[in-house]
C-alpha cells in the first residue's frame, strides 16, 4: 500500500515531477497531458464501464454516475473537487507517485484523497504494480462519494497516524489492503466489488467474483489484520463485508488494545483458511 519510494523507474516526466512542497502535493498540470495519454484513459474508461456494471456495488456505481467522471478525457481534479468536496467535503490532492506514510495518513485524516497524475503506457493497460492516475481516479474517487465511506476513509488516516506510533502499521496495512483496495460485499444480488485495485482491473474484476480460485471468506478485522497479503498477482483471499455500516462500526474502537494482542498471534498466510472463518467460498488453487 504505502511506500517512501515509488516504484517508477523510468525517466521522470511532468507528471512524476518531484513535489517541492513540504505534503509532497503538486500540480497536477491537466494541460500538458497528450493525445494519447487521454486515448488511454478513454480506452481503460470504457473497459472498466462494461465489466462492471453488475460487478460493482451499488455505493460505487453510485459514485460514478453523480460525479460525473469525464470518459474520454483525465478528469481535471479541480472539476472533481467541485462535486466532491460538496458531497463528501473530501478533496483530490495531486502527488507525483507514493508518498511516506505520514503524509499519506494526514492527508487522509483531513479528508485529502493523495492521487498520482501520470497514466500508464499503452503496454501496460492490464497490469501495473504502482498506482497510477486511473486507478486512483476511477478506482478510489467514487467510492470517496459515500458518507460512510468517505468517514471510514478519514478513521483510517488517523488512525494510521497512531499506528505508526505504536509500530503497528504492518497490521492496519492489511486492512487498507483487504477493504479498500481489494474489498468485496454481500449484497441481495450476491457478491459485489468496492476495492479500488479490483474495480481499476478488468481482470482482477471478473477473477475476484466468478474465479474458482480464490478464498472469499466473511470480513473480520483481527482475521484481516493478521492476514498478509501479495501485491505482484491477484489476490488468493478476498474478505466479504455485509455492509459499509459493518466496517465503519468494526474499526471504531481504539485499536491499542488490537495491536497488543495481535503481537502474541501468528501470522496468516494470504490462501490460508482457519476453522473459525466464514467460508463464502474455498478456493481452489489452480483450478
Ligand atoms: N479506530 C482505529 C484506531 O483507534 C482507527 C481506524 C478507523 C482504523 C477506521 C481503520 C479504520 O486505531
Ligand atoms: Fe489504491
Amino acid at each position: 500500500m504505502v511506500s517512501t519510494a515509488y516504484a517508477g523507474a523510468e525517466a521522470p516526466d511532468r507528471h512524476r515531477a518531484p513535489s517541492a512542497r513540504a505534503d509532497f502535493t503538486i500540480a497536477q498540470d491537466w494541460s500538458a497531458y497528450s493525445g494519447e495519454e487521454h486515448e488511454t484513459w478513454r480506452l481503460l474508461f470504457h473497459r472498466q464501464e462494461a465489466v462492471l456494471e453488475h460487478r460493482a456495488c451499488r455505493e460505487f456505481l453510485a459514485g460514478m454516475r453523480d460525479l460525473g467522471v469525464a470518459a474520454d478525457t483525465i478528469p481535471d481534479f479541480q472539476r472533481l473537487n467541485d462535486v466532491l468536496h460538496n458531497a463528501t467535503r473530501w478533496s483530490i490532492v495531486a502527488v507525483p507517485g507514493l508518498v511516506p506514510d505520514a503524509i499519506f495518513f494526514d492527508h487522509l485524516a483531513h479528508r485529502r484523497f493523495p492521487s498520482t497524475c501520470f497514466i500508464r503506457r499503452r503496454d501496460q493497460l492490464d497490469y501495473l504494480q504502482e498506482p497510477d492516475v486511473f486507478h486512483d481516479i476511477f478506482g478510489h474517487v467514487p467510492m470517496l462519494m459515500n458518507p460512510v465511506f468517505a468517514d471510514y476513509m478519514e478513521a483510517y488516516g488517523k488512525g494510521g497516524l497512531k499506528a505508526l506510533h505504536l509500530g503497528a502499521l504492518h497490521h492496519l496495512a492489511r486492512l487498507y489492503w483487504y477493504t479498500v483496495e481489494f474489498g468485496l460485499i454481500a449484497t441481495s444480488e450476491g457478491l459485489r466489488i468496492y476495492g479500488s485495485g479490483i474495480v481499476s482491473s478488468k481482470g482482477e474484476s471478473v477473477y475476484c467474483l466468478e474465479d474458482p480460485r480464490p478464498n472469499r471468506i466473511g470480513f473480520g478485522l483481527m482475521r484481516v489484520m493478521r492476514t498478509r497479503y501479495r501485491i505482484d498477482d491477484y489476490q488468493q483471499t478476498y474478505f466479504v463485508i455485509d455492509s459499509f455500516d459493518q466496517l465503519f462500526e468494526a474499526t471504531r474502537p481504539d485499536f491499542t488494545p488490537y495491536y497488543a494482542e495481535l503481537a502474541g498471534l501468528s501470522e496468516i498466510g494470504p490462501s490460508d483458511i482457519l476453522p473459525g472463518d466464514r467460508v463464502l467460498h474455498r478456493g481452489i488453487p489452480g483450478g
